[in-house]
């Protein structure tokens, strides 16, 4: 496995593959590789011979008095995570991606504006313009990214038409524990005791979306799953809306493909997951 730090080495490296006819998929990722990361790379393996995955803090989709400090940043563990798991060809983990004069940014609107757009205003302009200058520095045939973060694909995938990039984006479904609670980097900031309480957000989201399939009144159930979640133990729901899958727009109709985001704070950790309303209900294993 080979690693990259400088932007013309990966370029020619990923130049070289294209020219011997191999294809080539990046995962981009901000390290603190875990299962969910892992899965992205064994699905870029069944489109593509090669993978890159790119770790990298980006600043930018930090507000001050975000966790940008605390983010956690282990390199050798990360490595160490991708080498074992096998299957990945390099990792490309530039120390800077923005010159200090850097002066552009990729504003997305459309499916940028509602849940997290509105909420942390800085954060959809940071991650398109991160990927953006990712897609220059890795220039592959496909990107994967993870539905755990539905709004990023939706606002990534508008990016890709908008501006016509040749790239192809793929999704790949969220990765959980047994008890349901989504994979991610920040579940490391959690307490035993919040841990403990955490799976309730899927579980919440899951019973609400099998509800709302059969026909419940939708504001009914939403605001039932909001009160379950903070009598539950979360302090502060931020939102948990019924979107349509498309363009993000809140619907009142409940067709299958239809999706329950949720934002919600445990103590000091904001999580956030999804799930369309006519995927499995949640049991536990
Ligand atoms: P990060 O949070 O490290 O996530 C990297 C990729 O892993 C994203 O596509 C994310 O959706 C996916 N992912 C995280 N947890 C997952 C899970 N439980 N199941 C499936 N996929 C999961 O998302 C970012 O980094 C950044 O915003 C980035 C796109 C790298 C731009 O900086």
């Amino acid at each position: 496995m080979m690693v990259f730090t400088a932007p013309n080495d990966v370029c020619s490296a990923i130049g070289d593959w294209r020219a011997d006819g191999d294809t080539v998929c990046l995962v981009p990722t901000m390290g603190a590789i875990h299962d969910g990361h892992l899965a992205l790379v064994t699905a870029g393996k069944k489109v593509a011979k090669r993978i890159v995955v790119s770790i990298y803090v980006n600043p930018t989709q930090f507000a001050a008095g975000e966790d940008f400090d605390s983010y956690p940043r282990n390199f050798q563990a990360d490595q160490q995570a991708l080498e074992e798991a096998g299957g990945v060809d390099a990792i490309y983990a530039p120390p800077v991606m923005y010159r200090d004069q850097h002066a552009t940014h990729i504003m997305p609107s459309g499916a940028a504006l509602p849940m997290e757009g509105e909420l942390r205003p800085h954060f959809f302009s940071g991650v398109a313009t991160i990927v953006f200058k990712l897609f220059q520095h890795v220039p592959a045939d496909y990107a994967i990214f993870g539905e755990k973060d539905f709004q990023q694909l939706a606002v990534l995938r508008q990016m890709v038409d908008d501006l016509d990039l040749t790239i192809s984006l793929i999704g790949h479904p969220t990765v959980r524990e047994g008890d349901g609670l989504a994979l991610s980097s920040r579940n490391h900031y959690l307490s035993a005791k919040q841990r403990a309480i955490a799976p309730l957000l899927y579980q919440t989201l899951s019973k609400s979306a099998a509800e709302i399939l059969a026909g419940a009144d939708i504001l009914q159930s939403l605001e039932k799953a909001k009160n379950q979640l903070l009598a539950g133990g979360f302090k502060k729901i931020d939102y948990l809306d019924l979107r349509n899958t498309n363009n993000l727009e809140r619907t009142l109709t409940a067709k299958a493909d239809d999706r329950l985001f949720v934002a919600a704070w445990l103590g000091e950790t904001r999580l956030i997951d999804n799930c369309a309303i006519g995927s499995q209900p949640f049991s536990s294993v």
